[in-house]
């Protein structure tokens, strides 16, 4: 009997020094985003939003100094369980962040769920991974892509659009979008008389656009990001059917692509989490910071970089930077308040943003926030079981 309690007490000696050393050790983050391709400059502000966080906490969280490994994920899906499994094998991370492309980042849900690394999702909205593919140590700053497109439809009504056409990249994004609209506007009265599409990340849009041309409907719901907004907005303008026909969509449609837009883009509404013109202290000092660390202009991306680092954050100090208490890490990030430059949001049970969706029109260079679409908008998590 003493000499078990000797042994309990030597072992104990043992281990404390040990966890010390752990929650002091620095921090490895795996930043899986896109470097290249149509979704390079949304991986860019990801990665700038994160570490400005990081760079304003001194470049430590709970104490721990944060390295960085990272990943070119490429968009591609196809590369998505490989490049995920060399950042948790290969490179050791603590926790990844990414990604970008829902294809991507169901790729690395499930690769999470399996191996139990903690993952933050940044932007990516499939609608599974807080939904059917929920997991404890999965996590959301973003949206998922029901939140981003469900409150538009009844905007639509409300400006006395009955017939819409949808035109989206026929990918888990697109769809889930194209499908959440439907069923705002549907619910609100409206109906969807043609429902076209594109592979990701053609951008190829003339035949789509001779055919929204010939179906007349009185308004078109949109979704791409990145370069294939760009190009999809001025193509539309160019063949004149933005005099007749008004472009909607969530705001990835117009949201850090405005500059290169110009005049195609006036006049867009959209909804999305973030916008310009919302003149709270918290984003006042959030985009100062960004356009004086990065000599850019932040937009959604980057916010939904920054509050990765924020839960991530709000995680540790919980536990005192020692990843392996889970449990006491997980429970605080559910049931975190994030302050966000979007304004306050909180983490469902399901590990979604619960939070506001503004209705924003495009004013020159500005996605200028016009009013609140959906207030404190949760996801359904349609078969989460946690
Ligand atoms: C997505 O694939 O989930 C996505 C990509 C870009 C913007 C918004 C959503």
């Amino acid at each position: 009997m003493h000499l078990f309690r000797c042994t309990l007490i030597a072992a104990a000696a043992l281990a404390a020094p040990l966890a010390h050393a752990q929650s002091s050790a620095k921090l490895k983050v795996g930043l899986m985003l896109p470097a290249t391709g149509t979704f390079a400059a949304l991986g860019t502000a990801i990665e700038n939003g994160f570490k400005l966080y990081v760079q304003e906490q001194g470049g430590r969280l709970a104490g721990r100094e944060v390295e960085y490994v990272r990943v070119d994920d490429e968009s591609d899906p196809a590369k998505a369980t490989d490049n995920v499994n060399k950042l948790i094998k290969r490179d050791n991370v603590d926790v990844i962040v990414g990604t970008v492309h829902s294809g991507v980042a169901m790729a690395m849900a499930r690769v999470a769920r399996e191996t139990g690394t903690m993952l933050i999702v940044p932007n990516a909205g499939a609608d599974a991974i807080t939904g059917a593919m929920c997991a404890p140590n999965v996590f959301r700053t973003s949206f998922s892509n029901w939140q981003s497109s469900y409150a538009l439809g009844d905007v639509l009504v409300k400006q006395g659009k009955k017939r819409a056409v949808t035109i989206t990249w026929k990918y888990a994004a697109g769809d889930e979008m194209a499908a959440a609209f439907k069923e705002g506007f549907e619910k609100a009265g409206g109906q969807v008389v043609k429902q076209l599409t594109l592979p990701f990340p053609n951008v190829e849009f003339q035949a789509l656009l001779t055919e929204i041309a010939a179906t007349k409907p009185d308004a078109t719901f949109a979704f791409f990001a990145g370069g294939g907004a760009v190009k999809f907005v001025k193509d539309y303008a160019a063949a004149g059917l933005n005099k007749t026909i008004p472009l909607y969509g969530p705001g990835f449609l117009t949201d850090g692509t405005l500059e290169a837009q110009g005049e195609a883009a006036q006049g867009i509404y959209t909804t999305l989490h973030y916008a310009d013109g919302l003149k709270t202290p918290r984003d006042d000092a959030f985009r100062l910071n960004y356009a004086k660390t990065f000599k850019l202009q932040p937009d959604v991306y980057a916010v939904q970089g920054y509050d990765a680092a924020q839960l991530l954050a709000i995680g540790l100090k919980a536990v005192g930077g020692d990843l392996t208490k889970k449990d006491a890490m997980y429970a605080a990030m559910r049931n975190a308040r994030i302050d966000s430059p979007r304004g306050t949001f909180t983490i469902s049970k399901a590990g979604n943003p619960v939070q506001d969706i503004y209705l924003r029109q495009v004013v020159g260079t500005e996605n200028r926030v016009v009013g609140v679409a959906a207030k404190a908008l949760a996801d359904p998590a349609r078969g989460c079981r946690l």
